[in-house]
């Protein structure tokens, strides 16, 4: 590993950007840099620094979405990490540079120990915070609401919501009503909330009228994510025509114009190098480095199992694949992180050029072959590429 001693990296404590190193003091670096960044000491090749965590609190949940990743393997987390220990990982997190922590699960509000947690990473001095939930328990745990509108990190709780209909809604995630009741008592108390839908071939056609729906209920952030199949019988749900993605990538393109300032809409459906700030990266190299472009696992993001161990990316849980053998508090960071032969096996199909095809595309470098979870289970390998790529359809 290189000399990292007295070398800082930048980090938009905003956006989560990270600029690459500046050798020099702290305070002279802190000099060049506005408000809103911060100097922090970098202890890890840049390539691998990592900025953001997602910590899985809890496989436990009071829902069964049909296409869950995580809550049907919850026999394998018996083992959860006390409060004191998942403390400690938000400590040794910040250490290492990490400023963007995710409470996430599973269900994180069946973890009574929740806002104990927020608040000790928000006196820590993460920047951002977010609590990935269902919504269901969120209208009946006021004291949770009012304590986050006073962090001094910017909150957010990311819900999940498939459609404005009832029945479209129901038939994969279930309790519509209460998810309601949840997101309009947050909106109403002022938190930020955002929407996390996930597109399927039961809902694509929806969309229009779900983000108008959101409007009129003053959600003022929306993401439309991919499906990822994890098991055989998740298939019918997945929108396999890479044509039809395509037009509701553009479709969603559309309706982002049209609710400019209204709501922040996030389309996740095809590969992040084809979001149109590609080309800015292409050129420049030390953007490439840093950019998240292409899929942020082993790079910049960490998931947090609920037993302490990391896994390179959560969508292979089910499979038992790329965890690492020990868990966060059982050995250094940088012994699990740099390595543990399981994340870096991941790493290397990373980092390495994937598909020929990859080879000679001039997005390859950052995008790596995309979503390496969509690779294995659509098209058999994590060395394939991505197969929502429509390239192609742009030429
Ligand atoms: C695993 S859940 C945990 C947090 C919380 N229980 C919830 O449902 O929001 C986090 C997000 O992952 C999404 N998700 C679950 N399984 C997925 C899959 N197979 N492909 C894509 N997204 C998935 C959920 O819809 C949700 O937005
Ligand atoms: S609510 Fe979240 S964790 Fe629970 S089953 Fe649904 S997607 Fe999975
Ligand atoms: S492999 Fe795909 S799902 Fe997993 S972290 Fe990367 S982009 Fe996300």
């Amino acid at each position: 590993m290189d000399d990292t001693s007295n070398i800082y990296y930048v980090l938009n404590r905003d956006r989560g950007v990270i600029v690459p190193a500046i050798v020099g003091n702290s305070k002279q670096t802190r000099a060049q840099v506005g408000n809103s960044w911060e100097v922090v000491p970098r202890r890890l090749p840049l390539q691998i620094q990592p900025t953001n965590a997602s910590l899985y609190l809890t496989s436990n949940c009071n829902l069964a979405c049909k296409y869950c990743y995580i809550a049907p393997y919850k026999k394998e987390f018996r083992n959860e990490l006390p409060t004191d220990a998942w403390k400690r990982v938000l400590d040794i997190l910040y250490d290492y540079g990490v400023r963007f922590v995710n409470f996430i699960g599973g269900e994180p509000l069946l973890r009574k120990d929740l806002a104990e947690l927020i608040g000790y990473a928000d006196d820590i001095g993460y920047a951002g915070i977010e609590l990935s939930t269902n919504a269901t328990l969120l209208d009946r745990n006021h004291a949770l609401i009012d304590m986050v509108k006073n962090l001094k990190a910017n909150f957010v709780i990311d819900t999940s919501l498939d459609s404005s209909l009832e029945n479209q809604n129901n038939a994969v995630r279930g309790a519509y009503k209460q998810v309601l009741s949840g997101i309009r008592y947050v909106v109403d108390q002022g938190v930020m909330l955002s929407v996390a839908s996930v597109v399927t071939n039961a809902n694509y056609e929806s969309i229009p009228s779900f983000v108008k729906f959101l409007v009129d209920l003053g959600v003022k952030q929306m993401q439309l994510n991919t499906l990822i199949p994890i098991e055989p019988g998740q298939k019918p749900l997945y929108i396999d025509d890479r044509e039809l993605l395509w037009k509701i990538s553009e479709s969603c393109r559309r309706l982002k114009d049209e609710y400019k300032g209204r709501i922040s809409l996030e389309c996740r459906l095809g590969l992040p190098v084809l979001s149109g700030e590609s080309d800015a990266y292409v050129d420049n190299v030390a953007m490439r480095e840093t950019s998240f472009s292409g899929c942020p696992a082993t790079r910049r993001e960490i998931y947090v199992l609920p037993d302490g161990r990391l896994i390179a990316c959560p969508m292979f849980i089910s499979k038992n694949m790329f965890m690492s053998a020990k868990s966060i508090l059982d050995d250094t960071f940088e012994n699990i992180w740099v390595k543990d032969g399981s994340i870096n096996e991941f790493r290397r199909g990373l980092l390495q050029p994937t598909d020929a095809r990859c080879e000679v595309c001039k997005y390859g470098e950052i995008c790596r072959g995309g979503c390496k979870a969509l690779a294995y289970y659509i098209s058999g390998s994590i060395d394939k590429k991505d197969p929502r790529c429509t390239l192609y359809l742009q030429e």
